[in-house]
C-alpha cells in the first residue's frame, strides 16, 4: 500500500475534520501518500483529487464542516458511477480508500469493496444512525448544539406559559431527540422507534401543568413527523400556547467536542491500520471503550442500528 485517498461523502458533521487530519497524518508517518477527494463520491467520478500534505490539515481539528466539501450523490448506486470512480481511483494511482459519513457513504464503500477496491468506513453523521458502533463523528456536538438551544427555550417557554415542540433532527432515527430530551428535562420525546399517541403526550403536559409547571418541551425526532404538524394535532385537544421551534441545520454546524474531535482521532487512525494490514472491506466503530472492527457488508445487510431505548423509561420517571 503505496499511496491512499480519503473523502467525505452525505451530510457534514462536526469531528470530519478530525478524521480526515488524523488519516493524513497517520498515512504521512507511516511513509504513505494521502490523497483528499473532494466532493464526495461527485468528486470521485469527476476525478477531483488532492494531494494532502501535513500542513492542509494543519488547524482543521477545532473546525466544523469538512475541509473535503460534501455531497449528496445517489448516481453511485448504479454500477456505472461505481466503476467510474474505481477508474478515477486507478487513474491516481490509489490503492485504498477511507470514506468517511453515514449511511449513504457505507453503501458506496461496500459496493466498492463488492467490486473488490480495498475501502474502510469511518461513520461520519451527526444522526447516530449506522449499525456496528454505538456513536458516530458529530452526534455528540449536535446533541450539546441542540441542548445550548433547548436551555434558551425553555427560558421564553416559562416566561408565557407556553409549551414548545422542538423539532430535531436524525432522519429516521430518534438518538437527537432521545438524548436531549432527557439532557434537557423534556416533558414529552417522541422518536420514531417508539410508539406513541397523542392523548399521551396531551396527559404529560396536564399533568405537569397541574403540579404548577410553567413550560412544557416537546423533542420531537424529524422521523415521525414536522413540528407544525405535530402542533396541529395537539391543537385538537387545547391551546396549551403552542409554539414550534425547528432547529434545523444549525444543529450541524460548529466546533466539534472534545468526544467528536477525539473519535474522530481514533477513527482516522486505525482506519489507515486497516488499509496497511491489507483490510479492506471493513467499517471502524466504538463499543464501550472498545474500538471495533466490523465487515461493511454484513453491517449493512444484516444490523440495525437501535438508540439506546433505556433513556426513554428513564426520562418517563424522572421528568414529569
Ligand atoms: O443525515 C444528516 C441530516 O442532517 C439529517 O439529520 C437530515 O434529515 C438530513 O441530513 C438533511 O439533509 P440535507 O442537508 O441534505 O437537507
Amino acid at each position: 500500500m503505496k499511496r491512499i485517498a480519503v473523502l467525505t461523502s452525505g451530510g457534514d458533521a462536526p469531528g470530519m475534520n478530525a478524521a480526515i487530519r488524523a488519516v493524513v497524518r497517520k498515512g504521512i508517518y507511516d511513509g504513505l501518500e494521502v490523497y483528499g477527494i473532494n466532493y464526495g463520491y461527485a468528486g470521485m467520478v469527476a476525478g477531483d483529487f488532492r494531494r494532502l500534505t501535513i500542513d492542509d490539515v494543519g488547524d482543521t481539528i477545532s473546525r466544523g464542516g469538512t475541509i473535503l466539501y460534501s455531497a449528496r450523490y445517489p448516481e453511485f448506486a448504479k454500477r456505472e458511477g461505481q466503476l467510474k470512480g474505481i477508474e478515477q481511483l486507478k487513474k491516481f494511482g490509489i490503492d485504498g480508500l477511507i470514506v468517511i459519513g453515514g449511511d449513504g457513504s457505507y453503501r458506496g464503500g461496500a459496493a466498492l469493496t463488492k467490486l473488490g477496491f480495498p475501502t474502510v468506513g469511518i461513520p461520519g453523521t451527526i444522526d447516530n444512525d449506522i449499525p456496528g458502533t454505538d456513536y458516530t463523528l458529530g452526534f455528540d456536538t449536535a446533541i450539546n448544539t441542540v441542548l445550548e438551544s433547548v436551555d434558551k427555550i425553555r427560558d421564553t417557554a416559562t416566561s408565557h406559559i407556553r409549551t414548545f415542540v422542538v423539532e430535531v433532527m436524525g432522519r429516521n432515527a430518534g438518538d437527537i431527540a432521545l438524548w436531549t430530551g432527557i439532557g434537557s428535562g423534556a416533558e414529552s420525546i417522541v422518536i420514531p422507534e417508539k410508539e406513541f399517541t397523542m392523548e399521551e403526550v396531551v396527559a404529560e403536559i396536564q399533568e405537569g401543568r397541574a403540579r404548577g409547571k410553567k413550560h412544557t418541551i416537546i423533542m420531537l425526532a424529524e422521523g415521525v413527523m414536522s413540528g407544525n404538524e405535530f402542533a396541529e394535532k395537539l391543537s385538537k385537544f387545547d391551546e396549551f400556547h403552542t409554539r414550534v421551534t425547528v432547529l434545523g441545520h444549525v444543529q450541524r454546524g460548529g466546533s466539534p467536542s472534545a468526544k467528536d474531535r477525539v473519535l474522530g482521532s481514533i477513527f482516522g487512525y486505525n482506519a489507515v491500520k486497516m488499509l496497511e494490514e491489507g483490510k479492506g472491506g471493513i467499517c471502524v466503530g466504538v463499543k464501550g471503550d472498545e474500538v471495533v472492527f466490523n465487515d461493511i457488508i454484513d453491517t449493512l445487510e444484516n444490523q440495525k442500528h437501535l438508540p439506546l431505548l433505556s433513556l426513554y423509561q428513564i426520562n418517563k420517571e424522572i421528568s414529569f
